[in-house]
């Protein structure tokens, strides 16, 4: 069986907050297209709790679920219980991208391979934040620097492990 390689991608705000509500704090879609860019034809991974705030599977990617549980899933979302099943269940896929949300991240962070990161150079309110990590262990690989319409500033940047 071989393994995919691991990443992650989530969008921060300056002090790595990251959902608000079960959503998300901002609306930004030029992210939303990073996002589909980045992880279109690829498997993705996300908790039960962010594929119910999104409703449903995202198109031409493979779907997996992480959840303790049973939800009623539709037929092409795959439910995946453990990092185990996950990577036997994406075994055929090249890249397996973890989606979120915080739980999530943190349950994956130690087998994280690449980092896809949105950083938001503004201070939003909200409940959910990217868990604590050492940075110093990546290495910034690309970076893309933005304004948003609504004026701040935002990048793009892609770590790979040092
Ligand atoms: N800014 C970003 O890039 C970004 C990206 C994604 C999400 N978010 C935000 O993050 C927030 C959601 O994060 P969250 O932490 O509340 O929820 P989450 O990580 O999306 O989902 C949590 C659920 O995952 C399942 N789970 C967690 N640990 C597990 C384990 N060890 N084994 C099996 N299943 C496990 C459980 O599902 P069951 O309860 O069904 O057992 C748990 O309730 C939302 O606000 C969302 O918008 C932000």
């Amino acid at each position: 069986m071989s393994k995919p390689l691991i990443s992650l991608i989530w969008a921060e705000d300056r002090n790595g907050l990251i959902g608000q509500n079960g959503g998300l704090p901002w609306h930004l879609p030029e992210d939303m297209a990073w996002f589909r860019q980045q992880t279109m034809g690829k498997a993705v991974l996300m908790g039960r709790k962010t594929f119910d705030s999104i409703g449903k599977p995202l198109p031409g990617r493979f779907n997996m679920v992480q959840s303790r549980g049973k939800p009623e899933l539709p037929d092409d979302c795959h439910l995946i219980h453990c990092i185990d099943e996950a990577l036997a269940v994406a075994s055929d896929h090249e890249e397996l991208v973890i989606m979120g949300g915080s739980e999530i991240y943190r349950l994956w962070l130690p087998l994280a391979e690449r980092l896809y990161v949105t950083h938001l150079e503004h201070n939003f309110t909200g409940d959910a934040y990217f868990p604590a990590t050492d940075r110093s262990r990546w290495k910034l690989l690309s970076r893309q620097d933005h304004q948003a319409a609504t004026g701040y500033c935002y990048r793009f940047c892609i770590y790979n492990p040092r």
